[in-house]
């Protein structure tokens, strides 16, 4: 099989150089363009990136000689994955699909568009028949796809199977980890001994896409799920890994069991067998000290949403902790796994 040429827009950062990892060997897609900031641009991947290179495994040896390119629509592929600072995504991204690029972006900046898919393929993978109808409004042969906040999809993965029993409220806290802020993120000073009670426009960004990607498509846009969410969103002293403790209104009120049985049952993509797919999606921990950032963030290569601790909430109906990996399944995995899934739906044609 010819692979697809793929390019990777803002390639240096966090997430950028998750996208080098995790598409080196990649069975269908071959990155052919690395991309980022001028600053950047004209040297070697190699040369850049010495010193920012913060992954344990080296710099794949496809990308390091490789030279960095500037943003602009004249690269040599076919679908760019975007991992830019949300202050220039919005004009780049929007430049690439105008001139016929396949986008998949990590960015907020078309999250909420209404005929933009925010996606996660186990979720809602019907969210992509709005294709067609932003490529009709914007006049445009290429499009954007867009993948969840690193916080929201985690907990929304655990939430989907939910839906069933009748989820009308949820109120999350979550304890994020530092590489969510990107490099160099957070001032040591600020983060050692302490934890910061205040990451800008993530309560919000958590409580709109969560509605976004639990509502149904119907067949002109997305109809919000009908429910509410509150979030209280924290920084803390964690290298990968989003921890997040979630309360649940079921109106139907399912027994535990039933809740647990769900989850595990919760496997939708499994006989498309796409290469990023984890085995099992939700992994659910019986153990009262699980899940854990530092124990459970690789688990499935990162792509999975690990669950413990689902217990009654004498508030709510029950509450449960669940742990990913934030720049994996929260990031560059989740935009890799969305343009899979467009690949077996023809949307890469
Ligand atoms: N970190 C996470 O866990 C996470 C999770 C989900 C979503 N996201 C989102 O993913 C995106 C990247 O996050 P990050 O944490 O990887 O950020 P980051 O480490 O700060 O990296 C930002 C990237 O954007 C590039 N860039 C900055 N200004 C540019 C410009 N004017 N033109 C072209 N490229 C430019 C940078 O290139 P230079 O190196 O050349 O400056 C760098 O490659 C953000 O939108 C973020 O909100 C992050």
């Amino acid at each position: 099989m010819n692979k697809i040429k793929v390019g990777i827009l803002g390639a240096t950062g966090m997430v950028g150089q998750r996208f080098v990892q995790l598409l080196e060997n990649h069975p269908w897609f071959e990155v052919t363009e690395l991309a980022a900031s001028e600053r950047s641009a004209g040297k070697t991947y190699g040369q850049v990136m010495e010193g920012r290179w913060k992954l344990s495994a080296d710099i794949p040896a496809y990308a390091r000689a490789r030279p960095i390119k500037e943003c602009l629509p004249n690269l040599d592929c076919k679908v760019v994955f975007s991992a830019l600072d949300a202050d220039v995504a919005g004009e780049i991204e929007g430049n690439f699909a105008r001139h016929g690029y396949i986008v998949s972006s990590n960015a907020r900046n078309y999250r909420m568009e209404p005929d933009v898919p925010l996606l996660i393929p186990e979720v809602n993978p019907e969210h992509l028949k709005l294709v067609p109808l932003q490529k009709k409004n914007r006049n445009s042969s290429g499009f954007i796809v867009t993948n969840p906040n690193c916080t929201t999809i985690h907990m929304v993965l655990a939430l989907k199977p939910l839906m069933q029993f009748g989820l009308s409220q949820v109120m999350v806290t979550s304890m994020q980890a530092l590489s969510g802020a990107g490099y160099p993120g957070v001032p040591s000073l600020d983060i050692l001994d302490n934890v910061l009670p205040f990451i800008g426009g993530e309560e919000e960004k958590v409580q709109s896409e969560t509605l976004k990607l639990l509502g149904s498509f119907n067949g002109a846009g997305v109809t919000n799920a009908d429910m509410v969410v509150s979030a209280s969103c924290n920084r803390v002293n964690v290298n990968d890994g989003h921890t997040e403790a979630v309360s649940v209104r079921l109106d139907k009120k399912p027994s535990l069991s039933e809740i647990v049985a769900a989850m595990e049952a919760f496997n939708p993509l499994k006989e498309l067998k796409l290469p990023m797919s984890p085995d099992h999606p939700i992994i659910v921990r019986r153990e009262s000290n699980r899940p854990q950032p530092k124990l459970d963030r690789t688990v499935e290569k990162g792509m999975a949403s690990v669950v413990g601790r689902v217990r009654e909430c004498p508030v709510m109906s029950y509450k449960f902790t669940v742990v990913g990996h934030n720049t994996i399944r929260g990031a560059a995995g989740a935009a890799i796994l969305n343009a899979e899934l467009m690949k077996t739906q023809g949307y890469l044609e």
